[in-house]
């Protein structure tokens, strides 16, 4: 082998060692955007974005002045929120809208006093509590937060989802995504 071959021999080893370097390099710049790419699509799915009042998150109702608090009335619904305002003897609730069987939408009754399922005529009281049919457990709650002027909490529904004893003058949010889960029925 003469010196130009040997030269030449190097040349392309050379070129052949930076064309792979520079493939491995390609390789893991497009590993390491995909990489980026599925964590950020995975983040948007975990962290969804949610707009003030939307449900899943807090939604402010306004002053406690302004609701029913009658511990007799029909139930406000809240649709987009998906919860019943309902103020009983031992406090208001915020009771979810979604049956506890399938999770069909039930309604209010008024003439009946209670809350009726057309799905499979699970049937709850006013305030949330199993009567009768295939639902497993007392309807759903959310979580109840009191806030004073300030923007203080001054009362909020317990882990239990007890009714809360709303002070005078508060402002309301509801929690929604806070879900309390019934009572299993007897
Ligand atoms: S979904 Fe309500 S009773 Fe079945």
């Amino acid at each position: 082998m003469t010196a130009n071959t040997a030269a030449l021999g190097s040349t392309d080893a050379n070129a052949e060692m930076s064309r792979r370097e520079f493939l491995n390099y390609a390789w893991l710049a497009t590993l390491g955007i995909l990489t980026i790419e599925m964590s950020a699509v995975t983040l948007m799915f975990a962290m969804p974005r949610l707009g003030p009042g939307e449900f899943g998150g807090p939604v402010p109702i306004g002053s406690v002045d302004g609701l029913t608090m009658d511990t007799k009335a029909s139930p406000t619904a809240f649709n987009r929120s998906k919860f019943w305002w309902v103020n009983t003897d031992a406090g208001a609730l915020a009771i979810y809208k979604v049956c506890t069987h399938l999770g069909c939408i039930y309604d209010w009754k008024p003439a009946e006093n209670k809350y009726i399922c057309p799905c499979h005529g699970s049937q709850f009281e006013r305030d949330g509590k199993f009567i009768q049919g295939p639902a497993p457990r007392d309807l759903d709650r959310f979580v109840i937060r009191a806030l004073d002027s300030a923007g203080n909490e001054v009362a909020r529904t317990n882990e239990a989802g007890e009714p809360l004893q709303i002070p005078a003058g508060s402002t309301i949010v509801v929690e929604t995504g806070l879900r309390i889960h019934g009572q299993p029925k007897a």
